[in-house]
C-alpha cells in the first residue's frame, strides 16, 4: 500500500492524514446501515441467558461458523513435542534480558517441519515469567539488530537487499522499532517470537510449501489458520520451558497477524489474554461496515488467508453469518484487547473499536467485567476493562505507546 503523509491545518488544528487505495469508502456518513448477528441470540433464535448456554451452545455455534466461512478447520496436533534449544546465552548487549533460541518440530516428529522460536527472557526477578507470544512478518533475525539472533531459512519476499526469496544481513534488524524488548523485559515479561513464513509463506500458493502440505486435503483452513495453529504449537513448547509461566500467555499480533491472534485466541482458551494490533478486515474490523479494506478487496489481494467460502461474501457482506465482533466475543471470558491507530484508516478503526463494544454483552453474561465505555475514546487514552481499547495517534505500526498499554493491560489482569 503506498503511503503518503499529508499534514494540513483545518481551523487550527493540525490534522494528519495518511493516503490509503482510492476506490474504497472513508466516510463515515456512507457506511451503509447494517444489521449485526447476535452474539447471544443462537441460530435457531433462542436467547443465550446464561453462562452454561454460552460455553455449551452459542460459543461452538459461533466457533464453528468462523471455521466454515472465514479460517477453516484445523488439524488436531499429533501431541508429540519435539523441540532443540539451540541457543541460551546472557550475551545479548542488553542487561535487561537474555536470549534463547529453540526449534520447534511443527508436526511433532523429528525430520519433519520446524519453526524457530527466539525468546528474550527478563533478567530482572526470578521466573517463570509471563510472556507475550507473537508472529513476525520477516524473520526472527528482522526483530532486533541482535547478532547471534539466526536468520531465517524459510522463504521471504523479496525485498530491498534481499533476492531469491533467501533472508540475509540485510534485512537484521529492519524491524527492530515494532519490538520494544527493552520495555517489555524490564516489565517483567518474557517476548516469544515466530517467523509466520517459518508456517506458512506469506504467498498465494504458500499452502503447497507450508504446514498445511504435510495434512490430508479434508483439513480445509487457511494461511491464517495454519499462523493460529504454529502458535498453539509455540504454546505447547512454553509449557514445557521451566522459564515461562504458560498460564500466562498473551497471544498478540499486529495486522495480519493481528488478525491471526485474534484467531488463536479464539481457538486455543490456553491463552490467557489476546491482542490484536490494528487488524482491521478480517480481524476486528466489522465487515459489515464496508469502511476502508473490504472482504472483497482482501480476499483478491490475499486469497489464501481465508477459506474459499469466505470469497462468497464479496460485495455480499450481509450474507455471511457471523461478523467480526463475533470473533472477539470468542475471547470470552478471558481478557481482550483491540488497538486501533487513527491514520489507519484502510483497517476501519471506528469498526474495530464496534467490535470491541458489541463483544461486551459476551463478556457481561459470563461475569467477566465490562468494557468501560460506550464510545470511541480519545486519541492516545486507553481505556481498560475487561476489554481493552485505545486509538492510538499515528500511522499503522506498533509502538512503544501500544506496548505500554499492552504491559499495563496485562499487570492489571495478572497481578
Ligand atoms: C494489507 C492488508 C491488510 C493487512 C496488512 C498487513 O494492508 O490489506 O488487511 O492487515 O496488509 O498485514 O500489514
Amino acid at each position: 500500500m503506498k503511503k503518503l503523509s499529508l499534514t494540513f491545518a483545518l481551523l487550527g488544528l493540525s490534522i494528519s492524514l495518511e493516503a490509503q487505495p482510492s476506490g474504497f469508502n472513508y466516510d463515515e456518513a456512507k457506511v451503509p446501515e447494517y444489521k449485526l448477528p447476535d452474539p447471544l441470540t443462537t441460530e435457531d433464535g433462542k436467547k443465550v441467558t446464561s453462562p452454561k448456554i454460552w460455553q455449551d451452545i452459542r460459543r461452538p455455534e459461533i466457533f464453528s461458523l468462523f471455521q466454515k466461512h472465514v479460517y477453516g478447520r484445523s488439524p488436531k496436533p499429533s501431541g508429540k513435542i519435539h523441540y532443540q534449544v539451540f541457543d541460551d546465552s546472557l550475551n545479548t548487549g542488553n542487561e535487561n534480558y537474555r536470549r534463547k533460541q529453540v526449534e520447534i518440530s511443527l508436526s511433532g516428529k523429528k525430520n519433519g517441519p520446524k519453526m524457530d522460536l527466539l525468546l528474550y527472557i527478563p533478567n530482572k526477578g526470578t521466573g517463570p515469567y509471563p510472556i507475550f507470544l507473537t508472529l513476525n512478518f520477516r524473520g526472527n533475525h528482522s526483530i532486533s539488530k541482535d547478532p547471534e539472533v539466526r536468520i531465517t531459512r524459510s522463504w521471504v519476499p523479496n525485498e530491498k537487499g534481499i533476492k531469491n526469496n533467501k533472508a540475509s544481513e540485510a534485512t537484521r534488524g529492519m524491524r527492530s522499532s515494532r519490538w520494544d524488548v527493552s520495555q517489555i523485559t524490564s516489565r517483567g515479561y518474557a517476548l516469544g517470537t515466530i517467523y509466520c513464513g517459518d508456517i506458512e509463506p506469506d504467498h498465494r500458493n504458500g499452502r503447497v510449501d507450508g504446514i498445511r502440505a504435510q495434512y490430508p486435503e479434508a483439513y480445509t483452513w487457511s494461511a491464517i489458520g495454519a499462523w493460529a495453529w504454529g502458535l498453539s504449537r509455540g504454546l505447547d513448547y512454553l509449557e514445557k520451558d521451566k522459564d515461562i509461566d504458560a498460564s500466562k500467555a498473551i497471544v498478540m499480533g499486529h495486522s495480519r497477524l493481528g488478525k491471526t491472534a485474534l484467531w488463536a485466541g479464539a481457538s486455543d482458551t490456553r491463552f490467557a489474554i489476546t491482542i490484536s494490533n490494528n487488524s482491521g478486515c478480517g480481524g476486528a474490523a466489522l465487515s459489515r461496515r464496508r469502511f476502508g479494506e473490504t472482504v472483497k478487496r482482501i480476499n483478491t489481494s490475499f486469497p489464501h488467508w481465508f477459506v474459499d467460502q469466505y470469497k462468497t461474501y464479496n460485495d455480499n457482506e450481509d450474507a455471511c453469518p457471523v461478523d467480526q465482533h463475533q470473533l472477539a466475543a470468542l475471547v470470552a471470558p478471558r481478557p481482550l484487547y483491540i488497538a486501533s491507530a487513527v491514520q489507519d484508516r484502510w483497517a476501519d478503526p471506528r469498526g474495530e473499536f464496534l467490535a470491541a463494544k458489541h463483544a461486551a454483552p459476551v463478556y457481561e453474561l459470563l461475569g467477566a467485567g465490562t468494557f468501560p465505555t460506550k464510545d470511541i475514546p480519545p486519541v492516545d487514552k486507553p481505556v481498560q476493562g475487561a476489554i481493552g481499547y485505545h486509538i492510538r495517534s499515528g500511522k499503522h505500526d506498533v509502538t512503544t505507546f501500544d506496548w505500554k498499554a499492552y504491559l499495563d493491560f496485562a499487570d492489571k489482569h495478572f497481578n
